[in-house]
């Protein structure tokens, strides 16, 4: 298998964790459960970003992808921001909990727009 290939399965594979992970800890604490907190799964996820976004770079430069010349990537950089932003919102315990529901809401919408852009690629601009 190519290296570009490895990465785009690095890249997938942690795609799909960061929204399986970010998940489960919505569902924790939804149940009542905010002590996971205190377990590998506070710095679990964080590892897995870091190396979807490693991976990120790295297929941009294999790939000689260019975010100016492609705006589905420059829609994904940006809509990784919102899903980032809101996402802390979304599992910060001193944020109301009609807040962090709306922040929950806007971070899963935005990761599923980046998965519809990332699959679909079209072409904005
Ligand atoms: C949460 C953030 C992200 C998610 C969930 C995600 C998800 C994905 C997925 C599922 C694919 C494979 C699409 C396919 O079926 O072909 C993909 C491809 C790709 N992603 Fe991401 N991605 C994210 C962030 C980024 C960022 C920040 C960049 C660039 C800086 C990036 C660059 C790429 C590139 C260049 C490809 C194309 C690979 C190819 O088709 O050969 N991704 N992404």
């Amino acid at each position: 298998m190519s290296t570009y290939l490895i990465l785009k399965h690095l890249h997938m594979t942690t795609a799909y964790l960061t929204v399986a992970l970010f998940a489960l800890r919505l569902l924790l604490d939804a149940v009542g459960k905010p002590a996971w907190r205190q377990t590998p799964l506070r710095w679990i996820p964080h590892a897995n970003d870091t190396i979807l976004l490693v991976a990120a770079i790295s297929l941009l430069v294999a790939g000689s992808w260019n975010p100016l010349t492609q705006g589905w990537l420059l829609g994904k950089i940006l809509l990784l921001l919102g899903y980032i932003a809101a996402g802390l919102f979304a599992l910060k315990v001193t944020v109301s909990r009609p807040v962090r529901v709306v922040a929950a809401v806007l971070a899963l919408l935005q990761v599923s727009a980046i998965f519809h852009l990332a699959m679909a690629k079209p072409v904005i601009f």
